[in-house]
Order: structure tokens, then C-alpha cells, then sequence
């Protein structure tokens, strides 16, 4: 299969632009849970190393992608507190630290999480080597868009005809920003609905893009009766950190508990469908939910280590 990953930088959902990338992606996913659950060594990546540069709290995204070049066989340079400890805090600029990590490490490809939206397209502008978005500000999140995806496809094995509630924190969210884009290019017939408080909607150009691509939205500040008619619930965390930089705590106070999934939501869903989050969560889906059979959210992480191995694969060999 054709492989449009190799040796190029991950920054943008938007250079997602074909179903067959996507499937062919998810091919080589899905031959990385064999790898794994097979418990036999599988290095081709020996030799190569990854650097992988947090400058934004992680626990998933970053456990996730080390365990996945390290799986592969790469040598991982994992730095998770870049904010204080590397010369960032003395003033370094984001694009003189990549060219620093892939002088002193020799590292094949950089992953990346910083606060600034346009913080992947710097670093991989300044980088010798390839870039990838483990999380940009508040606007993208390319893998968790694939791996939400992935966790999508292995329940229900379609894209088409799905309704989608994304719920929460819509205005600051990244994650649901790059889903919903994700999810025009693979599938037909797609319907998402935003449920938000007003102060935290999704961005209108978001909304302008997606009905132009022939998604049907609907924004709501309720669940309503939506929970019945969904395939899939996406509940997200309000983003403390946004509020906090903006002076904003008692907003925050106010907002962050609007939504709460509750097992007599649950009750009301279909059979078939399932309950996602990208997590953490920080009690916006109580933990009673965590038994039933549509709780997803533990195994969406799973998706997470197949997806980035399958990627950093692609990435780093033809
Ligand atoms: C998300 C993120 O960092 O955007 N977390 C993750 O990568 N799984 C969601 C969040 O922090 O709310």
C-alpha cells in the first residue's frame, strides 16, 4: 500500500486529504496490535531515535508515543517538562531548541506539545528531521484525531451515517476540532452535534468548514434528546489552563460542570453506541459509567499506542 507519511512532518489533520491515506494508516495499525499482543520482539526501527519534547502536561500523548518508537525498537529521548527545565525557561526560541534536540540526539523525528497553535508548523520549519503534533494550543491534535477515529472504526467498521455528539468544552477543546475535520474527509452522510455552553461553542469558522464539506450540525446547549439518536458521545474536559491564562477562574468555576454523564444519560443511549473522551477527565463523566459495555474511553487509549506506532512506522521507514 501506499505510504504518504514517509519522511514528511505531521503537523495539520488538514494534510489528511483521502480515505485510502487513512485506511492505509489503519492497516499498519492494526498490524501493530498483532506486534504488540503478541509479546515478540518487533524492531524495525533499531538504530533510529525519537525525541519526544512536552511543553504542556501529558499523560496519554506522551507515555503513548515513547512506548511506541520503544516498541519499535527506536531510542527515545522523552523530555516532558521542556517548559522549566529545558533552556526554554532561559528564553530559547522553540525553533534553535529543535535544531539543538536533533543536533545533541541525532534524533530521525521529533514529536512535539506545545501551548502555541502554531507551534508544530515552527518546529517543523526550523527541524532537519521530521515533526510531529502531539498536541498544538488550542487548535489541533492530528493524532488523537486518528486514534479517536481508529477506536471509531473498530466498533462500528464504517464511517458512514454517523451522528456524533461532541460535548463540552468546544471553544478551547483541540481535540474535537481535528475529529470533525478528520471525519469529512472518511465518511458520508455524517452528523455531529455540538453541545456546548454558549461561552465555550465551537469556533464558526469550524462550523462554516464542516456544513461546507456537508456534515449536519446542530449546536445545543442541552443534551436533550440528542442521546437517544447518537452513534457516539464525545465528551471533552473545560480546559482549566485557557481560563487560568485569561483571568477567567471564576468563568471556569461556573462552566466546568455543566455537562456531567451520568449513568441515567447512558441508559438512554442505543445499545450499540459508545461513550469517548479523550481524558482526562475531571468529573465530567462519573464513574459509574465506567462499567457499562458503552463506556469506550479506556479502550480509545489503546487505539493511542497502535496509531502512533503505526505513524512513527510510516513516518520513519518507506
Ligand atoms: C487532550 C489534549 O491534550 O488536548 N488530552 C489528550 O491528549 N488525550 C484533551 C485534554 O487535555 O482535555
Amino acid at each position: 500500500m501506499k505510504n504518504d507519511f514517509y519522511n514528511k512532518s505531521y503537523i495539520s489533520i488538514d494534510q489528511i486529504t483521502s480515505k485510502e491515506q487513512v485506511m492505509s494508516l489503519f492497516a499498519v495499525a492494526n498490524t501493530m496490535e498483532k506486534h504488540v499482543l503478541s509479546g515478540k520482539v518487533y524492531e524495525p526501527l533499531k538504530g533510529m531515535c525519537v525525541a519526544v519534547l512536552f511543553y504542556q502536561p501529558s499523560t496519554r500523548t506522551f507515555t503513548s508515543f515513547s512506548a511506541a518508537a520503544k516498541r519499535l525498537g527506536a531510542y527515545v529521548i522523552g523530555l516532558n517538562e521542556m517548559n522549566s527545565f529545558s533552556s526554554a525557561a532561559k528564553g530559547e526560541s522553540l525553533e534553535d531548541t529543535i535544531k539543538a534536540i536533533h543536533q545533541t540526539t541525532g534524533a530521525n523525528a521529533i514529536v512535539i506539545r506545545h501551548p502555541d497553535d502554531n507551534s508544530s508548523e515552527v518546529a517543523a520549519g526550523a527541524s532537519y528531521v521530521p515533526v510531529v503534533n502531539g498536541g498544538s494550543g488550542k487548535k489541533e491534535h492530528p493524532t488523537q484525531a486518528l486514534l479517536d477515529l481508529y477506536t471509531i472504526y473498530r466498533k462500528f467498521g464504517r464511517f458512514n451515517n454517523l451522528h456524533i455528539a461532541m460535548v463540552g468544552d468546544l471553544k478551547f477543546g483541540r481535540t474535537i476540532k481535528s475529529l470533525s475535520k478528520l471525519l469529512t474527509v472518511v465518511g458520508e452522510k455524517i452528523t455531529i452535534t455540538f453541545i456546548s455552553p454558549k461561552e465555550l461553542r465551537a469556533p464558526k469558522e469550524l462550523i462554516k468548514e464542516l456544513k461546507e464539506k456537508g456534515v449536519t450540525i446542530s449546536q445545543k446547549s442541552q443534551f436533550g434528546h440528542v442521546l437517544e439518536e447518537v452513534d457516539v458521545v464525545y465528551m471533552t474536559r473545560v480546559q482549566k489552563e485557557w481560563f487560568e491564562k485569561e483571568g477567567k477562574m471564576e468563568e471556569y468555576e461556573r462552566l466546568k460542570l455543566k455537562f456531567i454523564l451520568e449513568q441515567k444519560h447512558v441508559d438512554k443511549m442505543k445499545k450499540e453506541s459508545i461513550v469517548m473522551h479523550p481524558l482526562p477527565r475531571v468529573g465530567e463523566i462519573l464513574l459509574e459509567v465506567d462499567n457499562d459495555p458503552r463506556a469506550w474511553y479506556f479502550k480509545q487509549m489503546r487505539s493511542g499506542l497502535y496509531v502512533r506506532m503505526a505513524l512513527l512506522k510510516s513516518i520513519l521507514l518507506k
